[in-house]
């Protein structure tokens, strides 16, 4: 008897059904802390959105230490005007972000060479290594920890035979004949993805205690980390007279769209701001239980999920979804007013299409309060139709991944909201 109830604790209860969705209520982003209602751009500014920012960073991600005072130094690897044909300039930085003592990342950036001015970027990072993005052979191979998938048999190193591995993920060529530069970076540089990972990674060559750090409930987690590197490559971006870091979108798939959202969130530099499937912990709302939960991701039941990517806290949270003070609405609110982005796939119900448009719904009082019409629609839209205003949103018939119907989305909103020509 004992067997198939300890059996029972340790199958995570997800629903993939949407009948059995339970009937649950959302906190409203527009009441403040003390009841007041959030009529002006004022108040959401100054009062509402630290206290709906504080949510999600205390809640899901954590705290991002303040790295603004430390010296990045910037180095160019290679240069060509060569790329896809002569269409594009192709440069591969090398940047340490907190100096020489640190670790580094190395940034691989396509400008268009037919723009007459600086061009708009799109800014995300990769799964895999920079090579793993395109066929293209100058690009270089990563030298940070990868997963299995990418590695040399029986190594963490990336494996060189894995060009263009990705590279139906990464529509680079499409961007340019439509005059936008990409910059990526593996995310692997930032933080290796695993339990362990963080001890190679940024956090812990910022923080003071290095590898022996003890993360407390608060502190950022690995998704923190990716975010933060979307910023530190904004600040290189800067600097490049060939771009427009004004126009920039920060733009991410599934996990790595949970941290273009918090990326987003964090730095208002990005002028627009993409998730694509990110589904639980991104842009899907938790009080659905739909597909993943934050009992699995977060962790909670032994043997799964990704414990590392979130703030303690969030783990909390299983089974008890009802009582989280905040849903994914609140992190997408935070992109506003920027334009904002939001898709899902047909076949992604780990990813919860409904909740993910659910989420933009949500969200869509705030860009109104600040003068956006947002997304400005209830109805969820058959596959393959785009909808939205400020918000925009489609699902893709197809199973969890990135690909050219979304880039083409992207790019057709962002020719209305960071024009390149
Ligand atoms: C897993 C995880 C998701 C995540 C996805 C991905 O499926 O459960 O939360 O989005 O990996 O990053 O591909």
């Amino acid at each position: 008897m004992l067997l198939p109830l300890l059996l029972l604790a340790t199958i995570p209860p997800t629903i993939s059904e949407e009948s059995k969705v339970p009937p649950y209520t959302l906190p409203d982003p527009l009441v403040c802390a003390d009841g007041r209602k959030v009529t002006d751009a004022k108040t959401w500014n100054e009062v509402r959105r630290p206290e709906v920012f504080r949510l999600v960073e205390e809640n899901m991600f954590g705290r991002t230490p303040d790295t603004s005072k430390l010296q990045a130094v910037v180095e160019i690897r290679e240069q060509s005007k060569d790329a896809f044909g002569g269409k594009a300039t192709r440069t591969q930085f090398k940047v340490w972000p907190i100096g020489k003592k640190g670790p580094s990342f190395d940034m691989l950036l396509y400008v268009p060479n037919a723009a007459k001015r600086p061009a708009p970027v799109f800014v995300g990072l990769n799964f895999g290594s920079n090579h793993t993005t395109t066929e293209d052979p100058a690009v270089f191979v990563a030298t940070s920890w990868v997963s299995k998938q990418w590695a040399l048999k029986g190594t963490t190193q990336a494996d060189p035979a894995l060009r263009g591995g990705q590279a139906r993920r990464w529509e680079f060529e499409t961007l340019i004949d439509r005059g936008y530069a990409s910059a990526t970076v593996y995310y692997g540089d930032f933080e290796p993805d695993h339990p362990e990972g963080w001890k190679n990674g940024f956090r812990a060559a910022i923080s003071p205690d290095g590898a022996n750090t003890q993360w407390k409930d608060g502190e950022w987690a690995a998704i923190g980390c990716w975010a933060w590197g979307l910023s530190r490559m904004l600040d290189v971006l800067e600097k490049v007279p060939s771009v427009d870091a004004k126009r920039a979108a920060v733009h991410g798939h599934s996990r790595l769209g949970k941290a273009s959202l918090w990326a987003g969130a964090q730095d208002q530099r990005f002028a627009f701001v993409i998730s694509n499937n990110s589904g639980c912990g991104g842009a899907a709302l938790n009080k659905r239980i739909f597909g993943e939960t934050v009992g699995v991701i977060s962790g909670h039941y032994k043997g799964r999920g990704f414990p590392h990517w979130f703030t303690a806290r969030f783990e909390t949270f299983s089974e008890k979804e009802d009582q989280l003070p905040l849903d994914a609405h609140y992190l997408l609110a935070l992109a506003a007013p920027r334009p904002l982005y939001v898709a899902s796939a047909s076949e992604d119900s780990w990813a919860d299409p409904l909740g993910e448009f659910l989420g933009a719904v949500h969200a869509d009082p705030v860009y109104q309060v600040l003068g956006q019409p947002g997304l400005a629609t209830k109805e969820y839209p058959p596959v393959s139709k785009s909808v939205g205003q400020t918000v925009g949103y489609h699902i893709r018939p197809g199973a969890h991944d990135i690909l050219l119907e979304d880039w083409k989305n992207y790019a057709d909103f962002a020719d209305r909201v960071m024009p390149a020509k």
